[in-house]
């Protein structure tokens, strides 16, 4: 009788994850242990890297201020509150979600421990039977929650970002008086790009339909823009609907704080009759367990952090970003990133190069994320650099020489081709 693996490989799944499992196999990059950490320097074996993978954009999980805000936290409420938070919420829950509504200036915030459970659960409830649309490079998870949708009810139509026309006329193509939801990240996770939010949302309000927004990546780095703001990335890190100047009409917002905030914990931002409803109608919120303790005290923490240091921060994560992007322009390189967000993705011409490029960034001492098929398409197949408040100049500048090198021995991708 053949194993559940040989079954799943006989199905045919196994091509599907081919590329991937052969780097995971390959490259010491991919499927890593780590054996020390400090700051932006992680040791995996022998090897010390300059970590460009981590998406601690803020520095936050470094920051001892912010470390400081667990012991007392957890003596007060143990490790890990373990009911469901249908069951019981620690005082804290509450006081992040207020806290959290007031930066956002949103109506209401429902914290859960994922963005991805998240999407599992609260986008099929959104849909019901009715119609969801998702943008072509959204986030796996948003994609899995909105094929989740389709298993309970709903069509699935996929839409470009950059075409809202096209989504003008897939939305008015649909019969009314059903559920419309549009789905896409904010900052994107690979491009590390904004979303034109107020076309898109103007389109949305046109047509009934309601803007479901992951910007688990622009939370803690893109905000309101102010005449007094230290960077272009805005003021206060509250998001991608305040940092385009739009209102939380008809939009769902939903952003994590495992990435800006190095948190295990993420919220929605949204009226509070749909949080009510959520309350019984989301999975999570009555069967999952929550996050840990930890976790809730460095959310609130970072919160405090945000409101007195943030904006500071991200002026130094701007001006590192804008060297590196800098210089790859510099080079010739292409890249997606027009908003000088910290996410460089650059894409190799060549996919079958990704092995050997993997294997000249590991020999440089440069930690990067890869972007493998599937996780990306086919002709998007690359790696992704994210810079952070902890990787110093001197990191930067041994990105910037090793890019430079990338750049004599392997064929790269050009600005317009
Ligand atoms: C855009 C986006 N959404 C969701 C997630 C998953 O977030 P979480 O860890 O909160 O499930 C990620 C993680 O990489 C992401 O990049």
């Amino acid at each position: 009788m053949p194993d559940i693996t040989t079954s799943v490989m006989k199905d045919g799944q196994d091509q599907r994850w081919g590329d991937l499992e052969h780097l995971r196999r390959t490259s010491p990059m991919s499927d890593a242990v780590l054996d020390e950490v400090r700051g932006r320097h992680i040791r995996c074996g022998d090897q010390w890297l300059i970590d460009f993978a981590s998406c601690n954009y803020l520095g936050f999980d470094r920051d001892q201020e912010i470390i400081g805000a667990i012991e007392p936290a957890v003596r007060r409420w143990g490790t890990h509150p373990s009911w469901s938070r249908l069951l019981g919420s620690p005082r804290i829950y509450p006081e992040i979600e207020e806290r959290l509504a007031a930066l956002l200036e949103a109506p209401d915030t429902l914290l859960l421990p994922t963005a991805t459970l998240i999407h599992a659960s609260v986008i099929p409830v959104l849909a019901g039977s009715g119609h969801v649309f998702v943008e072509a490079t959204a986030h796996r998870t948003v994609y899995d929650g909105c094929v989740a949708a389709r298993g309970q009810g709903a069509t699935l139509q996929r839409f470009r970002g950059d075409r809202p026309d096209q989504l003008d006329a897939q939305l008015r193509a649909v019969p009314s008086g059903s559920a419309r939801l549009v789905c896409l990240d904010g900052v994107n996770s690979m491009s590390g790009n904004v979303p034109d939010v107020p076309r898109l949302a103007e389109i949305c309000r046109n047509r009934g339909a309601t803007l479901y927004l992951d910007d688990t990546h622009g939370f803690g780095i893109v905000g309101e823009r102010r005449g007094d703001e230290l960077s272009p990335y805005g003021a206060r890190g509250n998001s991608v609907v305040r940092h385009t100047g739009e209102t939380y009409d008809d939009i769902v917002l939903v952003g994590g704080f495992s990435k800006a905030y190095s948190s295990l914990l993420a919220f929605l931002a949204l009226p509070t009759p749909l949080k009510d409803l959520l309350k019984v109608a989301a999975g999570p919120y009555l069967y999952s367990g929550p996050s840990p303790t930890a976790s809730l005290a460095t959310a609130l923490a970072g919160l405090e952090v945000n409101e007195r240091r943030g904006d500071a921060i991200r002026a130094d994560v701007h001006r590192k970003t804008a060297k590196v992007l800098d210089h790859v322009r510099d080079l010739g390189m292409a890249t997606p990133n027009v908003d000088g967000l910290p996410i460089v993705e650059i894409v190799l011409p060549d996919a079958s190069d990704l092995d050997a490029v993997a294997g000249f960034l590991w020999d440089s001492g440069i930690y990067v994320t890869l972007a493998a098929y599937p996780l990306v398409p086919r002709d998007r197949v690359g790696f992704r650099v994210q810079i952070t408040a902890l990787n110093s100049d001197d990191d930067i500048d041994r990105l910037n020489a090793t890019l430079t090198a990338l750049c004599e021995r392997f064929a790269v991708r050009r600005p317009g081709s």
